[in-house]
């Protein structure tokens, strides 16, 4: 890059420093409590690089000019949290998980690529790959679930759709591996909090997807909010350079979260923005966000010597070339060149994102088969959720428009008889209506029923009396989820539950319709209900998506990526728990694991619904995994399995074919069963297929971190089991013998 050598000759120690400030003028969109100040003037002055939460083009066009006023004229990046689609919204990360299909997350992020580069959007702070497995937090709405196994499939599908082959390409943005590191195991569920692990579990399970995110060529991290063993991200020197950086290879930029460096103080581990600003170069943050720490005080830290200036040439270059590599110093304005009308809701976007929304959906029971819905019956739909725009985009949709979505009333009636009524609000504590009485752009949001919940709920059952079936569209409003959105309670609201009770009297076909951005606690609803369809938050296409699949001209797509609790209580949850001394045996016994507040033949140790469940229309047959030698005698061979499925029904359908691991005896104590692939197939009726998985040792292999910086992986020979079937719980298992 000797464009980016002979400008770091020319640049002052100012100029340098200004590449390394990342800003937002708010206005447009505000992702945190504060803004900058005066930024068009920051930017003639040079000591702005970046500017990121601007969403017209005009604005950016304008910000641009003012860079190619500087002395050097290096151009800004434009940057925006581009999560789950940009004006085409699609399921909420959590619910593209689910689909268990790579090539369509693949075409969704390549989608949301094409739509925010016509916008002048350089690079998108996603995608977002924090292992989540506590549905108390939040941001489990924008995280890829439970497992690290799917979340490193779900990083490089996502770094490929978003960049694309050729980074300078103006179609192309750059994508940004988030939250580094261990975000989604804060204690409590807590936002912004602190996680305590043992290397190994940090290697195993939360830093899997960053190193596949990091293999696949993402361009950019971002450094997480929360505190690792003590040390908060911001300025974790080991974890970013030891690991990010010598471990895996990293070279790209290292981006600071939203006043992530200014919140060092607070943590604890500064003094003043001053100790903040030093700790946080040192640490490999090349670009701060939103505090002003690097340009208020690292010039002087150079001056007093307290850091070298070879931390700020290094912090600068990585800037610098991440401009180069989006092509931003051939033309500054590649990406704001396009038509916008042409691209933003292009009609084969909001195909993709009606099918995403299919194959996202999860279907956990459904008795009497009362889905599909029968065609030509009269539906009584019913519940807050089933009429509303404003909460059908879910967290982070921060471009996305409630305008441009579909309902499931809307959607449903063009296709039936259709009845409605709301039933219920969605909150029946009014403090929380008032939080979540939020206006979308110009959309009015659901607003609140202000009759009594006995005057709704009389309305709903006189309506569903006159309907063959009933669909109970309920959930969580879009604001229960995302940044800032803990929740200790995790089941749908009284409300919600005293309407499905009243509907349930009426003795009719009961479908739930639950929208979600997190694992809830759907114990009531399950039993109260005859069918139950997980629609997470589905974006732009909810409500055509849902209505394929409750019409049944689409099968539902979905597995879930993330276990549903019994209770509460139970999380956090994962199906890739350890084994204890003491295992469950499926009654509570005395000096054994379980809880003594949870009946017999309820799930103990597991969820209601488990990780990787979900129903399809038609029926499967899977025979036992074969496996082409049973005894492996050395490391470089590889293990070939084999599963054949069949569709035993009379529809036309897809299942997901799981491939598990149990390490029975090992050096330490091994979780029951891991994830190590799956392949969605579509099988039309009475058909079958074959389905192929090749492991090698190193896919058996595990962490024997002692340390942080410990990257060693071992592979121990001797028994595995090998476990195949449609969820983590229906398998069938075989041994194997793997010598070294
Ligand atoms: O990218 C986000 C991050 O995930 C949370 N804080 C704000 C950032 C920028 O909007």
């Amino acid at each position: 890059m000797m464009r980016i050598d002979d400008l770091i000759a020319q640049m002052t120690l100012e100029e340098k420093i200004g590449q390394l400030n990342l800003a937002t003028p708010g206005g447009e969109t505000l992702t945190g409590a504060v803004a900058n100040q005066d930024v068009a003037r920051k930017v003639l002055e040079g000591s702005i690089g970046s500017i990121f939460g601007v969403k017209s083009l005009a604005t950016m066009r304008a910000f641009q000019d003012l860079a190619m006023r500087t002395r050097l004229k290096i151009p800004l990046m434009f940057a925006e949290d581009v999560i789950h689609g940009y004006r085409t919204v699609f399921p909420v990360p959590l619910g593209l998980a689910a689909s268990f299909d790579m090539d369509l997350v693949e075409k969704t992020a390549r989608v949301a690529a094409v739509e925010a580069a016509v916008m002048g959007i350089d690079q998108t702070y996603a995608p977002m790959i924090d292992i989540g497995r506590d549905p108390r937090w939040g941001r489990v709405a924008e995280c890829p679930g439970e497992d690290p196994y799917l979340a490193a499939r779900l990083a490089e599908a996502q770094v490929r759709g978003f960049q694309g082959n050729d980074l300078t390409s103006p179609d192309a943005v750059m994508a940004c591996l988030k939250h580094f590191v261990g975000y989604g195991a804060a204690e409590g569920g807590r936002d912004y909090d602190s996680a305590d692990m043992s290397p190994a579990r940090l290697h195993d399970v939360y830093l899997a997807s960053f190193k596949a995110g990091v293999a696949a060529g993402a361009g950019s991290v971002m450094a997480a909010f929360n505190t690792l063993n003590g040390i908060p991200m911001h300025a974790n020197r080991t974890l970013i350079r030891d690991v990010l950086q010598k471990g895996y290879g990293f070279d790209g930029l290292v981006v600071a979260d939203y006043t992530g460096i200014m919140e060092l103080v607070p943590h604890g581990v500064a003094e003043d923005l001053a100790a903040a600003a030093v700790l946080g170069i040192e640490a490999g943050v090349d670009f701060d966000m939103v505090s002003e720490a690097y340009v208020s005080h690292l010039a002087d830290a150079v001056a007093e010597e307290r850091i070298d200036v070879a931390l700020i040439d290094e912090a600068c270059r990585r800037v610098l070339e991440a401009k180069e590599k989006l092509g931003l110093f051939d033309d500054p304005y590649r990406r704001m060149a396009g038509d916008p009308d042409k691209v933003l809701l292009a009609p084969g976007h909001r195909e993709l994102a009606r099918r995403a929304v299919a194959e996202s959906c999860v279907l956990l029971q459904n008795e009497a088969a009362v889905l599909p819905l029968a065609e030509g019956s009269r539906i009584a739909l019913i519940g807050p959720l089933a009429d509303d725009l404003v909460n059908m985009n879910g967290t982070w949709a921060v471009s996305g428009l409630a305008k441009d979505a579909v309902t499931v009333r809307s959607a449903m009636e063009a296709r039936c008889d259709l009845s409605f009524a709301r039933g219920t609000n969605i909150t029946d504590d009014p403090a929380l209506a008032d939080r979540l009485n939020v206006h979308d752009r110009g959309t009015p949001s659901a607003s609140i029923d202000q009759r009594s919940p006995k005057e709704l709920i009389a309305e709903a059952t006189a309506v569903a009396a006159k309907a063959d079936a009933i669909v109970a569209v309920l959930g969580e409003s879009k604001e229960y989820s995302g940044e800032s959105s803990s929740r200790v309670d995790l089941r749908l609201s009284a409300g919600q539950i005293a309407l499905l009770k009243a509907l349930r009297s009426l003795g009719k076909p009961l479908v739930a319709v639950v929208l979600t951005g997190r694992p809830l606690v759907l114990t009531d609803v399950a039993d109260l209900c005859d069918a139950l369809l997980i629609g997470w938050f589905g974006g732009t296409e909810t409500g055509n998506g849902l209505a394929d699949v409750l019409f049944g001209t689409a099968d539902p797509g979905g597995r879930l990526p993330a276990t549903f609790p019994w209770a509460e209580g139970q999380v956090p949850l994962t199906y890739a728990h350890l084994p204890t001394g003491r295992p469950f045996t499926g009654k509570f016994e005395k000096f054994r694991t379980g809880y003594l507040d949870i009946p017999d033949g309820q799930p103990h140790n597991d969820g209601l619904f488990g990780f990787g469940a979900g129903l399809s229309y038609t029926t499967f047959d899977f025979t036992h995994p074969a496996v082409e030698r049973s005894a492996l005698k050395s490391t470089e061979d590889r293990l070939r399995v084999s599963v054949e499925v069949e569709n035993t029904g009379a529809r036309s359908g897809s299942t997901v074919v799981q491939l598990y691991v149990s390490d029975p005896v090992a050096s330490r104590s091994r979780p029951v069963r891991e994830l190590k692939g799956f392949e969605k197939v579509r099988l039309e009726p009475h058909t079958r297929t074959t389905v192929h998985f090749e492991l090698s040792a190193d896919d058996l292999s595990f962490s024997t971190a002692e340390t942080v910086t410990d990257l060693s992986w071992t592979f121990e020979p001797g028994k595995f089991i090998l476990s195949t079937g449609p969820n983590s719980r229906d398998l069938q298992h075989i041994d194997i013998d793997w010598q070294a």
